[in-house]
């Protein structure tokens, strides 16, 4: 059932867990969300970037996962919009049947993403919908602040309880080390956990944590068995994300493991079948190992078993 993002990580905050919330642009990587949250018994976060959006369209998008609810009906499921940029995208998102929107102003000074943010949480909340923000900026590699010592970048615990206190906002991201993408780390991967806990402290709601693919080991090597090159990426260790959980993490965001769970098998028909003209012997595959993977995250995150 298609719920408010709120309502479902209120859940995950109060019994302590985190579900993730996948990325996906295309029916077949839906698909494969859905199916590992059926198999898994386990609510689910499916979100579009904007790029999601401009790519596949608000309405196909909100279609698919309609359609999908629809044949799961015991699947809760909240529609984010990733990294809404401005108020017209959060508006535009509603208007299509998201029922969650991030506002990220976090490059923006505190006091106007504060600002935004109050506007968004206002028109979304008379909907129904979850809000979600961000503090502070995600790392690139970089600026990596392990291995580059600033920390100008992370949230500040102060700001997160002034910021939510004020703006009514239902989650919040905040920067503890983590990037984008698959290369997150110079060297080992360090995030900040005391940080994170100071913040779910102060602010008291559910957080979020974007950049949290983990790129497992057999995922890469079956990207790079096929000749792919991944060469110096690093992602977050799962347990790393089981600490993060630990610390007031409920919404793990993750886009980059799907991507190559998913590419690594349409690579494989590529290599292995070079005749192959049927796509859909190029996705069937590669759906199966997105459930796959998802299936080992949904047991790390702690939300299999919670429907
Ligand atoms: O946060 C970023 C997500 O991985 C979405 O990426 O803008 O390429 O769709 P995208
Ligand atoms: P990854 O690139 O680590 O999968 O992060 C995705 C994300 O944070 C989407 O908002
Ligand atoms: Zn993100």
């Amino acid at each position: 059932m298609l719920i408010s993002g709120a309502k479902l990580l209120q859940k995950a905050h109060n019994g302590g867990y985190a579900v993730g919330a996948f990325n996906f642009n295309n029916m077949e990587i839906a698909q494969a969300i859905f199916e590992a949250a059926d198999k898994n018994s386990s609510p689910i976060i499916v979100q579009c970037s904007e790029g999601a959006i401009k790519y596949a369209g608000a309405d196909m998008l909100y279609a698919i996962v309609k359609t999908l609810s629809d044949k799961y009906p015991h699947i809760p499921v909240a529609l984010n919009l990733d990294h809404g940029t401005s108020f017209e995208s959060c508006v535009y998102a509603i208007r299509h049947g998201f029922t969650s929107v991030m506002i990220d102003a976090s490059h923006h000074s505190f006091e106007e993403n504060l600002a935004i943010t109050k506007e968004v949480v206002k028109v979304a909340h008379a909907a129904d919908v979850g809000v979600e923000a961000e503090l502070g900026r995600l790392m690139g590699i970089e600026d990596n602040i392990v291995v580059e010592g600033k920390n100008a970048s992370l949230v500040d615990p102060d700001e997160a309880q002034k910021f939510v206190k004020e703006s009514g906002v239902d989650y919040l991201a905040p920067a503890i080390g983590t990037s984008h993408g698959a290369f997150k780390f110079k060297g080992e991967p360090k995030l900040e956990f005391e940080l994170l806990k100071e913040v779910k402290k102060r602010a008291g709601i559910p957080l979020v944590l974007h950049g949290a693919s983990s790129i497992p080991d057999d995922v890469r090597a079956s990207f790079e068995n096929t000749g792919g090159d991944l060469k110096g990426s690093k992602g977050v260790p799962a347990n790393f994300l089981e600490l993060a959980i630990k610390g007031g993490i409920n919404k793990v965001n993750t886009d980059t493991d799907l991507r190559i769970a998913f590419m690594a098998q349409v690579r494989k028909v590529v290599k292995e079948q070079p005749s192959e003209i049927d796509p859909r012997n190029y996705f069937k595959p590669a759906r199966a190992a997105v459930v796959a993977m998802l299936t080992e995250r949904m047991k790390v995150l702690g939300s299999a078993g919670k429907i």
